[in-house]
């Protein structure tokens, strides 16, 4: 028989006004992106015009179309808004004279030597012998090498899908839980707070959590700059775009070791307390008593189903990560030119799945469920807390029994 439960917690009136205001400005900012999801900016597929403007004899070949300029400039704009934006143009560099034309450009174009020159690996991609050659109806001499079918595809994914799909998983995701704000409010520790503590991490286990939690973070702030600061930033100024740009190069792969190590940690401290068990069904089954305060939480031990796909995304997610990025950090090493193309595309598209997944673990254990944040920061958590989330755990302390997943 079910039994009322008084909520004798806070009032969080505050909390909702919070979530509808950010609601109503996430919701203007998703709408902004699905106009731009269906708007014609296409720039990874550009329009094939022929015939001079206004010309559609279908004779002269012209490629000179506003897309193809705008895919020009991204190309080329590297030493202008780069590490040293003020720094002397280099010899090699293009000039405003892109390369629009109809006529074929000389094979020893500005435009190769600027790329054959810009690190030694991708000198030698371009070399001679290795060259990997496709098929392409542009009208300059080289332009096969740099028009492959597949190289296509990863335009499309990388540029499109995978720009599109972060603002959307990230904008979308973060108006859900502000709605959930609004509508549901804060989860309450239904029966007020006990004002009395049960430790729950001890400090190894926080001081990982927070070294792992902030590399993420920083390497989320770098890794959406360097994706998106053409977007984002280039608004601002060419200046700070370069200045981001310079930082986020740096700054990504410095924080990517200690995220690694934090994983590894994690991995160690709670894997056996992840591993699925029959429980889980029943709690994800019943939303893990998200959704109503009626009192009857599904029981869980140290971990519910939800804290464990969390984990094992911060694992699995994370080890893919690192070993997609440590493959980008030495191109060619140990991937053909393909697979370093597929090693980009795995690491933005799960790059900005994991932020989207992680503005969720964040929200939760902050603005979205009343004492859970004291456990990771000073270790402790309210009795009450712990009995309506963690029946069996806080059973298993009480009577001083091993834990179990
Ligand atoms: C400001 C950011 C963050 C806050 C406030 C936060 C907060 C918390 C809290 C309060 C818990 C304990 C929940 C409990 O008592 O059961 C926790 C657990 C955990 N956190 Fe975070 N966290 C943050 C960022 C991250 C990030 C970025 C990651 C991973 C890359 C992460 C991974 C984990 C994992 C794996 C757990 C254990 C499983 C779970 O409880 O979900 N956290 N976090």
């Amino acid at each position: 028989m079910k039994t009322e439960v008084r909520v004798r917690g806070k009032d969080f009136t505050g909390y909702r006004i919070v979530g509808a205001i950010a609601a109503l400005l996430l919701a203007l900012v998703f709408a902004w992106q699905l106009f731009e999801l269906f708007d014609d900016d296409n720039l990874t597929v550009p329009e094939v015009r022929w015939g001079a403007a206004g010309d559609d004899s279908g004779v002269a070949g012209v490629l000179a179309d506003d897309l193809i300029t705008a895919r020009s400039r991204l190309q080329d704009e590297r030493y202008r808004t780069g590490p040293a934006p003020d720094g002397e143009v280099p010899a090699n560099a293009l000039g405003n004279e892109i390369f629009l034309t109809d006529e074929p450009l000389p094979r020893d174009t500005t435009l190769t030597r600027s790329w054959a020159m810009l690190d030694e690996d991708t000198g030698q991609m371009l070399q001679e012998r290795q060259r990997v050659v496709g098929r392409s109806s542009l009208p300059y001499a080289n332009a096969e090498l740099f028009e492959r079918p597949f190289a296509r595809d990863w335009r499309l994914g990388l540029a499109d899908f995978a720009t599109h799909l972060g603002a959307i998983a990230i904008i979308g995701f973060s108006l859900l839980l502000a709605l959930i704000l609004a509508i549901r409010g804060r989860v309450p520790i239904l029966e007020g707070r006990a004002h009395r503590t049960v430790k729950r991490f001890n400090l190894f286990e926080r001081a990982t959590h927070w070294m792992t939690s902030f590399s993420f973070i920083m390497l989320a702030i770098t890794g959406v700059s360097i994706a998106y600061g053409d977007t984002l930033i280039r608004p601002f100024g060419d200046e700070l775009l370069g200045a981001t740009g310079w930082i986020s190069t740096w700054g990504h792969p410095i924080f990517a070791p200690p995220f690694a190590l934090g994983i590894v940690f994690m991995a160690v401290m709670w894997t056996m307390r992840n591993l699925p068990s029959r429980l889980d069904l029943h709690w994800l089954s019943k939303g893990g008593g998200f959704f109503s305060d009626d009192g009857h939480n599904p029981p869980a031990r140290k971990f519910n189903a939800g804290q464990k796909l969390i984990f094992w995304s911060a694992i699995l997610g994370g080890i893919t990560m690192v070993l997609s990025g440590l493959t980008l950090m030495f191109p060619y090493y140990w991937l053909d030119l393909e697979g370093m193309s597929w090693a980009m595309l795995i690491h933005a598209i799960l790059g900005v799945l994991l932020i989207a997944i992680f503005i969720g673990h964040i929200y939760i254990g902050t603005v979205g469920m009343q004492g859970a944040f004291w456990a990771m920061w000073g270790g402790n958590v309210d009795r009450n807390w712990a009995k309506e989330h963690h029946e069996l755990w806080l059973a298993e302390i009480e009577d001083g029994k091993q834990g179990k997943a």
